[in-house]
């Protein structure tokens, strides 16, 4: 049993996609986010910046004395999880695996598309992770760097959407994929557009759910479950801007964020 907080990071806003699954399997868990907003996006980013901040955003919630890190950004999983186990001596979940666990799980026909940020289709992660567990896979790897815009200015059910979707996903059409990754914390948000192009049949997973799943199982097998049984509020921190945080992320997980506090992360 161990009764010290998780903590979990992304480079903005989107990673509360994984927190909201969290806080719901894990009700008496202390947690406590980072979201990385003075450097979003990370997705456009060098390996190594993207390597770079990634741990500056572990040490300092390893200054908030956590017992595990989860990485709730793929392109910081798809790029920096590797090299964060091994200059760091605690558990640390990324995103990439449990997605890839789903896909190979969910599809028929074997073929499978991932989507993401340059960043994260580039390092050819999900790509790999998928071929590991299911070597006769055929993964299909298409960045939509457009997506994140189109959803941070709430435009994702307009018609700017799906023209970017049509243009984005044809090879995955041509490729007669039946499942898809949403390999970004921003494209589950998509979904209906994603739907509308693809069509219903085809999966659409999303690895923030399946990440929360994983914890579960990680922090049991590692006796690492607190055995508080109070309710706790998340601790919330940004490198910029807490009160527009404290809003977008309120209506996001549909609750009220009482406080965000805003660190200086450049020097750790
Ligand atoms: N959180 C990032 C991801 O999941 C998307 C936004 C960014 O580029 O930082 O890859």
């Amino acid at each position: 049993m161990d009764n010290r907080p998780i903590g979990i990071f992304d480079s903005g806003i989107g990673g509360l996609t994984v927190l909201k699954e969290l806080m719901e399997q894990f009700p008496n868990e202390k947690l406590i986010y980072f979201g990385d907003t003075a450097r979003i996006p990370y997705g456009t980013k060098s390996k190594e910046a993207v390597i770079k901040y990634s741990f500056q955003c572990i040490r300092f919630l390893l200054s908030k004395n956590v017992k595990t890190i989860i990485i709730a950004c793929n392109t910081a999983s798809a790029v920096a999880l590797e090299p964060a186990l091994k200059e760091f001596d605690l558990p640390i979940l990324g995103v990439v695996k449990s997605g890839s666990k789903a896909a190979v799980k969910e599809t028929q026909n074997d073929k499978i598309g991932v989507i993401g940020t340059t960043g994260t289709i580039n390092s050819y992660a999900y790509q790999r992770e998928i071929r590991t567990i299911s070597p006769s896979a055929e993964v299909i790897g298409q960045a939509c760097p457009l997506f994140v815009q189109i959803v941070e200015d709430g435009w994702e059910d307009t018609e700017v959407a799906k023209l970017t979707a049509e243009k984005y996903l044809i090879d995955m059409k041509e490729h007669d994929v039946d499942t898809l990754v949403l390999g970004c914390t921003h494209y589950p948000i998509l979904r209906y557009t994603l739907k509308k192009v693809l069509g219903e049949e085809v999966k659409l997973i999303n690895p923030a759910y399946e990440t929360a799943k994983e914890s579960l199982e990680l922090l049991t097998e590692r006796k690492l479950l607190t055995e508080s049984s109070d309710i706790h509020e998340v601790e919330f921190y940004v490198s910029d801007d807490a009160e527009k945080f404290r809003r977008i992320g309120g209506n996001m997980l549909n609750r009220n964020i009482k406080s965000v506090k805003k660190i200086e992360i450049e020097g750790l």
